[in-house]
């Protein structure tokens, strides 16, 4: 089983996947926090990324391909794993089903207005130590800057100012057509009201993998 999350910046990829991990037990692997922790711990990669991230556009394919593959074959994702931010085109899902061709998929397409995701975006604040995401007006820390699970503090992301959405938000525009088509074509397809609170659309989620086990679990066994 593979789950593949598509969405604009702050549609809520990274808090349904971790909800997916924590419910169903597949790793999450999120190409946005790999590239971050490379570029934290200034690797070679990292250096090589960081301004690109900066200022919201793709990093190259064969960079982030070289992260999700040292992922993926993991012993950890043999029965499984969510993808959060990737593949991000066309040329990112031909790599991964070269690479890994024959899994059940699921593809989750969360659907958000841009006013919603500049509310979101402006409001979150993520822990510089561990990742966790917080949200100052709808999923605030115990205590103000600080996160309630390693108390390390919360920082706003490089990428979270006004002029980096909107240009994160065009290239998901022009970027994502042809990868919508591509799964629609599969159909592995899936839409998802992403307006609503989290649970609710976890709620949603769930139902559908429910349903696409089930269906793998009787192909299996007829
Ligand atoms: P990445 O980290 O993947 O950023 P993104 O796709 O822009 O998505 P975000 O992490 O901003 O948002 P999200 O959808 O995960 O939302 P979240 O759950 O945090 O990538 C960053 C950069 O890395 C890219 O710009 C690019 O440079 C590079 N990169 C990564 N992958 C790449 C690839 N494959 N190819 C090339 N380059 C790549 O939620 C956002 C906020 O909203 C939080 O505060 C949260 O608490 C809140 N929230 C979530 N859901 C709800 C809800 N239902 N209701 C209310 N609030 C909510």
């Amino acid at each position: 089983m593979r789950v593949i999350l598509i969405g604009p910046p702050g549609s809520g990829k990274g808090t349904q996947a971790e909800l997916i991990q924590q419910h169903y037990g597949f790793p999450k692997i999120s190409t946005g926090d790999l590239l971050r922790e490379a570029v934290q711990e200034g690797t070679e990669i990292g250096n090589k990324v960081a301004e690109v991230m900066k200022a919201g556009q793709l990093v190259a394919d064969e960079i982030v391909l070289e992260l999700v593959k040292a992922r993926i074959f993991s012993p950890d994702c043999q029965s499984g794993y969510i993808l959060d931010g990737f593949p991000r085109n066309l040329n990112q899902a031909w790599l991964l089903e070269r690479i890994d061709g024959q899994r059940q998929e699921i593809v989750l397409e969360i659907l958000i207005t841009l006013e919603e995701i500049s509310r979101r975006l402006s409001s979150r604040r993520v822990c510089v130590n561990c990742g966790a995401v917080y949200n100052i007006i709808d999923n605030k820390p115990k205590v103000d800057g600080v996160c309630d699970l390693c108390g390390s503090a919360l920082i706003i992301r490089d990428d979270d100012r006004p002029e980096v959405i909107k240009e994160r938000f065009r290239i998901y525009l022009e970027t994502i057509k042809p990868l919508i088509e591509h799964y629609s074509r599969k159909k592995v397809l899936f839409q998802v009201d992403g307006q609503r609170p989290v649970e609710e659309v976890f709620k949603v989620i769930r139902s559908i993998i429910d349903q696409r086990l089930a269906i793998g679990q009787r192909e299996v066994s007829s």
